[in-house]
């Protein structure tokens, strides 16, 4: 009734050890936090800086509703993410439940880079992506939900990021590791690159001439999850022109 938009969501768990097999209760974890962040309603929300309170989104109406939880053991000890193996039962992964109507979310013990390396924490498709077989969003077990979740990644804020890409903000720096280009939202500070760790405000850099105050505390960076608790008014705007009635993910509302 308050036009909120809930998107069905597909967990796809794939593990080796049973301590990879997170539990049912974990991803309800995550679910919530979900749910908080894109509501304004996440217990850090009085952490944004009274600089940045008059950017900030507030609810973003988009909420997120467990449909499915589906596991598979693998004798799989790492997954290569640039040819999406864990997506394919033919890889030994999980194929997509319909991806023009559902977030599938892809759980692995190990996520390789484009140089075969471990150590991604997740990653995402943008919504030019939207519909194909390998849609969605990709989160190592250690850095899902918080009980049990590795620190300081263990507040459910990878999936708060990687959902932020699959709803198509790109990192507050921009899409390439140049930095200081465009993330297409005037009201986050252009930025010449990631922060992290637990940054203190005020923190300044310089992009094109200009010293900024930097939105570290906003999803789309880098820092620890207990450091990031905003997304700005204009990225709320990206976000809901890619689940409106004519937007590129129309279907999964
Ligand atoms: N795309 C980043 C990576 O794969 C994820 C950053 C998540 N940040 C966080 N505080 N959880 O490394
Ligand atoms: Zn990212
Ligand atoms: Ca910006």
């Amino acid at each position: 009734a308050d036009g909120t938009v809930e998107i069905p969501v597909i967990f796809n768990v794939i593990y080796n050890t049973t301590a990879q097999n997170i539990s049912d209760a974990r991803i309800a974890e995550q679910i919530a936090v979900l749910n908080a962040d894109y509501s304004a309603t996440n217990s850090d929300i009085g952490d944004i800086p009274t600089e940045f309170q008059p950017a900030a989104a507030g609810n973003v109406k988009i909420s997120f509703k467990l449909v499915k939880i589906n596991r598979k053991q693998s004798s799989k000890t790492a997954w290569k993410s640039t040819v999406d193996e864990m997506k394919y039962s033919a890889n030994g992964g999980i194929d997509a439940t319909d991806t023009t109507k559902n977030l599938n979310i892809w759980v692995v013990n190990s996520i390789l880079d484009n140089k075969n390396k471990p150590g991604t924490l997740g990653y995402a498709y943008y919504p030019e992506d939207a519909g194909l077989e390998d849609d969605g969003v990709v989160l190592d077990y250690r850095y899902v939900g918080k009980t049990g979740a590795t620190f300081p990644y263990n507040l459910g804020r990878t999936a708060t990021h990687e959902v932020g890409h699959y709803l198509n903000l790109p990192h507050l720096w921009g899409s390439s590791d140049n930095g200081c280009e465009t993330d297409f939202s005037a009201d986050t500070p252009a930025s010449p690159g990631p922060n992290f760790d637990e940054p203190s405000y005020p923190l300044y850099a310089v992009c094109g001439g200009i010293n900024r105050s930097q939105m570290f505390m906003n999803y789309m960076d880098y820092v620890d999850d207990r450091a990031m608790c905003m997304f700005s008014a204009n990225q709320k705007t990206r976000m809901r022109a890619v689940v409106a009635t004519n937007g590129p993910r129309a279907g999964l509302r």
